[in-house]
């Protein structure tokens, strides 16, 4: 699937994508990470039937996992964040829609009955927010999603360097908006809003207490894939302070470096709810559209559903943190390294 992805890309397109920071050292540490993790299996528990089935925000889901917001999701399929949601509504999961991907807010609600959120990048006053919040919730999202880890747009030097960008221009002047976010504008919209709110982008325990304190719902531990602050933590590194800080008074999405459902299991038994695929997401779609992004979710669904089997858990509420442990790493960690027999031909991809 990645490497048709790669075909089917021009170059551009492909370097958005896989691309990270400067050294791209975070996007790295997101796959050491979660390589440092081992698994510590139970037998002789009966897993003839494996359910993946979970929850999160009071909807149902087949298993516990979120399409997260991708920026300009229509270059690797031309319907965007409506395909996502269809692929989400086939497989009874939730979708997140990027507020800088097509089509717009009301079309994506019509694309499809999954469960939805939309995720926004503030780049207008409070006004201007509030009117997008109202859409949300007219249209029936069932959360709204802020990114907080996107001050400024950090250097993407795969595409500097070719002095490109693949994506929508943005002006400076609006850019300011999301760079003077605050505390007192989660408040505000908390506040005024009647729909769950989510902070995506949360890194440390600190910032998940004030969150909590703000009576935000959902604490979304993600450094952005690595495509925002470099030289950040492995993501599923940062999971256990925040998990255990927030002490089951919000629920936690987690995504970064994601590729296998060996690696969901993981973030699960430390303490997600649910867990963010961006990049295979969009690898998904650049390599067969709709019934390509299914084909990936049913194959993750059938890893998750092995490894638990394999752990001798027979569902979700049987996995904690006792089932894995800190374990050296054997894969030299890369964007692509949870694929080893991938061989992409061009040493740089
Ligand atoms: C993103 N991400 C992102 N996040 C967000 O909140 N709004 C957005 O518009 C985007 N856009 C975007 C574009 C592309 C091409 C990628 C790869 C990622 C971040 C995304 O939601 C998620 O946090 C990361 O992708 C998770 O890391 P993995 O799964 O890509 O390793």
């Amino acid at each position: 699937m990645v490497k048709l992805a790669k075909r089917n890309l021009p170059q551009t397109s492909w370097d958005y994508l896989i691309g990270g920071t400067e050294t791209e050292t975070t996007v790295a540490r997101n796959r050491l990470s979660l390589d440092s993790l081992a698994f510590k299996p139970r037998v002789l528990n009966d897993v003839s039937s494996i359910d993946t089935a979970t929850s999160f925000l009071d909807q149902p889901m087949s298993m516990p996992i979120l399409l997260a917001p991708v920026g300009s999701l229509q270059i690797f399929d031309p319907g965007g964040g409506a395909t996502a949601t269809k692929a989400a509504a086939e497989m009874g999961i939730m979708s997140i829609a990027s507020s800088v991907c097509t089509p717009d807010i009301e079309e994506i609600a019509a694309a499809s009955n999954a469960s939805k959120v939309y995720q926004l990048y503030v780049r207008g006053d409070e006004n201007w927010v509030d009117d997008i919040v109202r859409r949300v919730i007219d249209s029936g999202y069932k959360a709204f999603c802020l990114t907080v880890d996107t001050s400024v747009v950090s250097r993407r030097e795969r595409d500097i360097a070719k002095g490109v960008s693949p994506t929508s221009p943005t002006t400076p002047g609006d850019m300011g908006y999301q760079a003077s976010l605050n505390w007192q504008d989660v408040e505000r919209i908390k506040q005024k809003f009647d729909i769950p709110l989510i902070l995506k982008g949360i890194n440390t325990a600190e910032d998940a207490a004030k969150a909590v304190d703000h009576g935000v719902d959902v604490i979304y531990v993600s450094n952005h894939g690595g495509r925002q602050l470099d030289h950040g933590r492995g993501a599923i590194d940062l999971l256990p302070e925040v998990v255990d800080i927030v002490g089951g008074r919000a629920e936690i999405a987690f995504d970064s470096g994601v590729c296998r459902g060996s690696d969901v299991v993981k973030a699960m038994a430390l303490g997600a709810d649910a867990v963010g695929i961006g990049r295979l997401e969009a690898w998904a779609l650049a390599a067969g559209g709709l019934e390509g992004l299914i084909c990936c979710l049913q194959l993750l669904q059938k890893e998750i559903s092995g490894t638990l089997a394999l752990m001798g858990i027979k569902n979700f509420s049987e996995l904690d943190a006792s089932f894995v442990t800190a374990a050296s790493p054997v894969t030299p960690p890369s964007v692509v390294s949870a694929f080893p027999l991938l061989n992409l031909e061009d040493p740089g991809y």
